[in-house]
């Protein structure tokens, strides 16, 4: 991936850096399978697949560093057998909060619709406005599935609404509860009775698909639904029907199930839906200190360093 000049500056202090390969060529595994050997560290975005085999084949790979938070793109258990450090950036929280609310503003208030509108000049040909009413977003009441970083600052900001939060995890964290003022609930309870519902945790094996046709009809018809996490934590398919049938009001997205989403993909045909290419960490301050980190991480690895933040499982 691109990394800030300054980032590679810094990196350029002590190694040597390789910036012919763009995510693009790098998301194709036959690309990657052919380079990767070449590396003892990598920098590397949310769709690079480093799977078993592409690890295996970095044979001189210490530290796969992603700048970011999410590693779903990353084979942990096959770089921690192989002593391979797997290091995140978690200074994004607060950015993508801010995105998930920019995200439920535009969907209840119909902000992009009534943007075109003013521009195409349709508001000077006498068109009424009444189509762009919306719905309040003060006071009704949020539902946070996931209560990490992410999923607390939308705790935070939502107190800021006045609005009653509700919260779903797999694991129940009482001192957060009480710090944020909000309720544990079933993941049932939290589709039956949120206004807005917003996914923030991460894509592995038990969240993939957890959002499918059982919990869309949970929903209520007039709620929304807000994606800053990963697409396939939510049937694609599915939430295409339900927001063409009606069973919830909206969707704000900023992830996909294939990113970049396809042109032809039916989702984009929604009415009810707006969308944002993975913008969630996507501001000049945020960004730098993703970059920063992800190289401060790779230079304490290649130094036989601890990094500053890894995972490993
Ligand atoms: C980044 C993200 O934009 O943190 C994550 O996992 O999805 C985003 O903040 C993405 O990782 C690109 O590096």
């Amino acid at each position: 991936m691109r990394i800030s000049d300054e980032a590679q500056k810094k990196l350029e202090e002590v190694a040597e850096v390789e910036t012919r390969f763009t995510v693009e060529f790098l998301s194709s595994k036959e690309e990657l399978l052919k380079v990767i050997d070449l590396f003892d560290g990598v920098i590397i975005a949310a769709s690079e697949p480093f799977d078993r085999e592409v690890i295996n084949a970095g044979k001189r790979l210490k530290v796969i560093s992603r700048v970011g938070v999410g590693y779903d793109n990353v084979d942990v258990k096959a770089a921690v057998e192989r002593g391979i450090y797997v290091t995140v950036t978690p200074v994004n929280a607060e950015t993508v909060a801010d995105t998930a609310f920019g995200l439920i503003f535009a969907v209840a208030r119909k902000i992009p619709q009534a943007h075109l509108f003013v521009k195409d000049g349709e508001w000077s040909s006498g068109k009424p406005v009444v189509s762009f009413m919306g719905f309040d977003v003060f006071g009704k009441t949020m539902g946070i599935i996931g209560l990490g970083r992410i999923g607390s600052v939308m705790a935070k900001r939502a107190r800021g609404f006045d609005m009653p939060v509700l919260y779903y995890d797999m694991v129940r964290n009482k001192r957060l509860e009480k710090d944020l003022g909000i309720k544990f609930v079933s993941l049932e309870d939290l589709l039956l009775k949120a206004d807005i519902v917003t996914i923030h945790v991460p894509l592995n094996e038990k969240t993939r698909g957890m959002i499918g046709e059982e919990q869309l009809k949970t929903m209520k018809r007039t709620a929304i639904l807000i994606n800053t996490a990963r697409g396939p934590i939510v049937d694609e398919a599915t939430l295409c029907k339900a927001l063409k049938e009606g069973w919830i009001a909206g969707a704000g997205l900023d992830v996909f199930a294939h990113e970049p989403v396809n042109a032809g993909n039916p989702l984009l045909t929604l009415e009810n839906t707006v969308y944002l290419p993975h913008l969630g960490s996507a501001t000049f301050e945020c960004r730098k200190r993703m970059y920063m980190m992800g190289v401060e991480n790779t230079i304490r690895v290649l130094g036989g360093e601890k990094p500053l933040h890894y995972v490993t499982s």
